[in-house]
């Protein structure tokens, strides 16, 4: 496989740490039943169970499942693109961190969520700041002795409603917490 530098370098024990009050801001916008895609360790999905959720935690990297459940969260070793439990009934989709970007086509990511979510459901996802340019390249994963490659996609919120619109969303709310940033898309009317 060839790879195009820049590669991003996501090191799972970066996202160890609990959720923080900018976390709460896109916490506060899941309901009903939450698949959080790409949990990583499973910040996230613990704080949201914490909060009485329903909450499922999908990753591809096995460590990520071990630490999640570890820390008292249901989570699979899955892919998104894969057959995922509860198809069409989730309420909202986690897309944490620039989870947008999984893949490295974020239309076609929120494509899959489209048949993943119950029709009324929602996408929570975290994206760049503005200004940050549109870009697709690699990512390595990284968690103890696991190593994956993926390809990855920066969104930054300038984007988000063309990438919305071509995915059949549309983004219903913007947030702003400290330097973060946030959307929340649900089916285009
Ligand atoms: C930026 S980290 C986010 C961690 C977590 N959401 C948080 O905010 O604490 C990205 C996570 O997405 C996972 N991931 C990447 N591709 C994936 C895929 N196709 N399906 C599910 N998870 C994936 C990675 O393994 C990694 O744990």
């Amino acid at each position: 496989m060839s790879i195009d530098l820049p590669l991003h370098r996501l090191l799972l024990d970066q996202w160890d740490r609990p959720a923080d009050e900018d976390d709460e801001t896109m916490l506060s916008r899941c309901t009903g039943p939450t698949l959080d895609v790409g949990c990583g360790p499973g910040r996230l999905t613990v704080a949201l169970a914490g909060q009485g959720l329903v909450v499922l935690g999908i990753d591809v990297v096995s460590g990520a499942v071990g630490r999640t459940r570890e820390r008292g969260g249901a989570a699979l070793r899955r892919d998104v693109f894969e057959t995922l439990p509860g198809e069409g009934r989730w309420e909202t989709a986690l897309l944490a961190d620039g989870n947008v970007g999984i893949g490295g086509d974020p239309v076609a990511l929120l494509r899959r969520l489209r048949e993943v979510l119950d029709p009324r459901g929602r996408v929570v996802a975290e994206v760049a700041p503005p200004g940050t340019p549109h870009t697709v390249d690699w990512a390595t994963l990284e968690c103890d002795d696991e190593r994956h490659v993926i390809r990855w996609s920066v969104v930054g919120i300038e984007d988000v409603d063309r990438i919305a619109h071509e995915a059949g969303l549309a983004v219903v709310e913007r947030l702003r917490s400290g330097e973060r940033w946030f959307a929340v898309l649900e089916e285009a009317a």
